[in-house]
């Protein structure tokens, strides 16, 4: 069957198609970072209207390139929430209408489901059950994912998230919205100057709490006459350390706790080097195994909505084509 899958949460306008025999057969991705990096961050009511000016062309560009009719879709998955609601609704109705003219089925995405099951995109998939470290621009959460659908939220951010922890730190370097990949970047030119906290690394709990950290950064900026690039770069270095540091260590207690050997990274921050070449030495020295989706899959995309989709094809059809979007869904509540 082929599954049309569309992302419209936040500031990436994604669609895909994923065939449930064949595996994906495409994805487009148009994101609005340089639209929102003026504002410092992401302005919903501009991310509503560019997702209305990019989502038809794109899955057009999509069927084009994957040499697919209209007609041939069996099905189109969407992302329901959590996330921006009229980002949501521009996604959510274009969705339900072309089920709707198609005759198809439609199926309602969470998000973060979607960042779960993003490694299952690859040839090498980790089976059920595992511990998935989660983090995204909105979250930082250690989940016990025991099959579709069930997910034990075992850790959970205090504060801020990871991937918001890395992008005020590097706004306070300067550079620029939403600096995680910069930062990332820079850090692999910066040296062991710096000794920044690592909250809560040594607590019983799996919990995070970054929003100290980021703090620690402000007043070692502060603390700077002149803010070189070197020091930019030690920063952002001790910075990742301590933040990949606690997220690793973190992990590697959840697998302990609940007894299992299989971890996924998944979501924006997943993307970071420093992150991936910690958790598989760790894999090595404490046997585990570890899974990641390919770079481009970790941020927002439509094809980990579009596999969701197909995972999701059995379960029991939608009565009509009505719906309504949960900007605040919960994981635990799907
Ligand atoms: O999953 P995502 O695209 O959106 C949400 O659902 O939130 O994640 C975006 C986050 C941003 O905070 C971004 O700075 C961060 O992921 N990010 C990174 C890297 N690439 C993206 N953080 C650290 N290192 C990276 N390479
Ligand atoms: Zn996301």
């Amino acid at each position: 069957m082929l599954i049309l899958g569309i992302e419209t949460s936040c500031d990436e306008t994604g669609v895909a198609i994923y065939d449930s025999k064949k595996g994906l057969l495409g994805h487009k991705l148009y994101s609005q970072v340089k639209l929102h990096t003026k504002y410092g961050g992401v302005v919903p009511e501009l991310a509503s209207r560019d997702h209305i000016n990019y989502i038809i062309p794109l899955i057009h560009d999509l069927l084009k390139d994957c040499k697919t009719n209209i007609q041939e879709i069996e099905a189109v998955a969407y992302t329901a929430g959590p996330g921006l609601s009229g980002a949501l609704l521009v996604g959510s109705s274009v969705a339900e209408s072309l089920a709707c003219s198609l005759g198809i089925k439609s199926i309602p995405i969470h998000h973060l489901e979607g960042h779960l099951l993003a490694p299952m995109l690859e040839e090498n998939k980790p089976e059920f059950p595992f511990i998935a470290l989660l983090v995204s621009g909105g979250h930082s959460q250690l989940i016990h994912v025991k099959k579709l659908g069930e997910y034990k939220i075992i850790g959970d951010t205090l504060d801020d998230a990871a991937g918001e922890a890395f992008d005020k730190t590097a706004q306070l370097i300067g550079l620029g919205y939403p600096g995680g990949a910069a930062l990332s970047k820079l850090a692999e030119k910066g040296t062991k100057r710096y000794n920044l906290p690592r909250p809560l690394l040594h607590s019983n709990g799996l919990d995070f709490s970054f929003s100290g950290l980021k703090t620690a950064v402000l007043y070692l900026v502060k603390k700077q006459k002149n803010l070189t690039e070197k020091i930019k770069a030690d920063i952002a270095y001790a910075f990742e350390q301590s933040i990949t540091d606690v997220l690793v260590k973190k992990t590697i207690q959840a697998l302990k706790q609940e007894g299992l050997k299989r971890v996924i990274i998944s979501g924006g921050v997943g993307a970071n080097t420093t992150l991936r070449k910690k958790i598989i030495a760790e894999s090595k020295e404490n046997k585990f195994d570890c899974y990641f989706p390919d770079l481009s899959f970790c941020t927002d995309n439509g094809a980990m909505i579009a596999l969701a989709g197909s995972l999701r094809l059995n379960m029991p059809n939608k009565e009509n084509y009505s719906f309504s979007v949960k900007p605040r869904w919960k994981l635990t509540e799907i």
